[in-house]
């Protein structure tokens, strides 16, 4: 039996973590093996990270683009543990809260964009992404429209790796072996121009095909079955790209054409990465529901919400007076701690300006990576908004000849790079170096990122 005071030995953890642990999103045989690292992390300030070897790296992507305030901030965690000590928790259901997060709420609501009116909270972006389409086929129960139910996304969005949520994800290694339900579901053309079919289209005329596309298949399965749009300001996981010239007002305008709801997910772009409070303000959009996690408490506790808009609110008011109520909900809904920590941690945004960091740091940043990468006869692409960027490397750029996904160059520099002492995340799908670091991240960390990243890819590329 486990000695629950005496201290484990690094190789004792390696053992259990073989023996005991199932890893998110990780290869189960070799790592159970040992044929994969593990890296038992002890500590965190500011953007940098200790494991229990004691080797600091710089975290050029806050964890999973989540700890957006960086490593160790007091404010935040005495939030936390006064909050424990007065009330650890009570339920929200039937009315009830604590005072942290009704607080939470209202501050929620005074940073989104127009129109929106309140907040449902769950613990992580996957289950509030499971609360939007339940809102989203009750709204059309209410209105009597029984067969405006299929949800459009888009090949390479991420939305969570829920039952719902994991068939909305357009990555098709979130698919497989799992049996997920297809039938509500569709996925339309990813706002991908780097890797557009077509490459005499401008950025604009792209959008335009984006749009017409997303038009022809609402025209295909019938407006009145299609029920809401999701995606994210900013594709994530399925490769870090900002929408090409034009394209969330031509989407927004088919969208509003059908009366088709659409859900902003800003679990990454929340509260601040791109510069902006939220996505949909720093584009023009304008959702009727908006998927919150990552940044709202900068994951010093699991948080996630739904905000739901004027509109969507005052169906629902409709239904509970003509159903009852709402038969959805979470044991943590809102849970105290995790709601004290959100309300210290936009409190610590706001105190350092951290939007506005990210907007100027993050402009830096980017012209940065395009100086060292811009030239580079492997690197296709160097793109970017705010503190979040990725720069797309490929065989021959003048051809845009891609690397056969075997030869995981994108693997093989991001560990170049974390040999260097820098964290980036090799995106799940294609080369792609992917970057968001904290919004406190400033121009001297910025240059060191650029600088090692230089490094691992000269040295990588030196290899091809
Ligand atoms: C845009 C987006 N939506 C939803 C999710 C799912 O969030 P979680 O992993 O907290 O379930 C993620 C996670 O990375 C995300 O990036």
């Amino acid at each position: 039996m486990l000695n629950r005071t005496a201290q484990a030995s690094g190789n004792e953890l390696t053992a259990w973590d073989r023996d005991h642990f199932f890893h998110p999103s990780t290869h189960m045989a070799q790592h159970a093996r040992g044929e994969t690292p593990n890296r038992i992390v002890a500590g965190g300030e500011g953007v940098y990270i200790v494991d229990r070897e004691g080797k600091r790296s710089l975290d050029a992507f806050a964890g999973l683009y989540c700890v957006n305030v960086g490593y160790g901030r007091r404010e935040i965690t005495d939030a936390i543990a006064a909050q424990a000590a007065q009330l650890s928790y009570y339920h929200a259901y039937v009315g009830h809260g604590s005072e942290p997060s009704i607080r939470l709420a209202k501050m929620i609501i005074d940073r989104a964009p127009k129109n929106m009116s309140r907040v449902f909270f769950g613990l992580s972006g996957s289950d509030a992404n499971e609360t939007n389409i339940k809102l989203v086929w009750y709204v059309n129960n209410v209105l009597k429209r029984p067969q405006k139910k299929k949800i459009i996304s888009r090949w390479r969005g991420y939305h969570g790796s829920g039952v719902m949520t994991g068939s909305l994800t357009g990555l098709a290694a979130f698919h497989n072996l799992f049996d997920l339900p297809k039938a509500p579901v569709l996925h339309t053309e990813a706002p991908y121009y780097f890797r557009r079919a077509d490459r005499s289209q401008s950025e604009e005329q792209f959008s335009q095909f984006c749009a017409d596309k997303l038009e022809e298949m609402i025209l295909a399965e019938g407006p009145d079955t299609i029920a809401a749009f999701i995606g994210e300001p900013v594709l994530g996981t399925g490769g870090i790209v900002p929408p090409p010239a034009g394209y969330w007002p031509k989407i927004q305008a088919v969208l509003r054409k059908y009366d088709i709801l659409l859900i902003a997910d800003e679990v990454i772009t929340g509260f601040g990465r791109l510069g902006s409070m939220f996505g949909s303000d720093h584009y023009g959009i304008e959702p009727d529901l908006i998927t919150i996690a990552k940044g709202l408490t900068s994951a010093y506790a699991p948080l996630s919400g739904v905000i739901v808009s004027e509109k969507v609110w005052r169906i629902l008011e409709k239904g509970s007076d003509e159903f009852g109520a709402i038969g959805h909900g979470w044991t943590y809904s809102s849970h105290p701690l995790c709601a004290a920590a959100g309300v210290a941690n936009l409190g610590v945004i706001d105190d350092l300006e951290l939007v506005n960091n990210a907007r100027e740091v993050g402009g830096y940043f980017k012209q940065a990576l395009k100086a060292a990468f811009d030239k580079h006869r492997n690197v296709g692409d160097v793109r970017g908004e705010g503190l979040l960027a990725a720069v797309e490397f490929v065989r021959d750029r003048d051809d845009r000849v891609f690397f056969d996904a075997q030869d995981k160059v994108g693997p093989r520099i991001v560990a170049a790079l974390l040999e260097r002492g820098v964290i980036a995340r090799a995106m799940p799908q294609g080369d792609i170096m992917g970057f968001a670091p904290p919004l406190c991240l400033t121009r001297e960390e910025a240059d060191k990122i650029v600088a090692a990243a230089k490094g691992a890819v000269d040295e990588v590329a030196a290899s091809l």
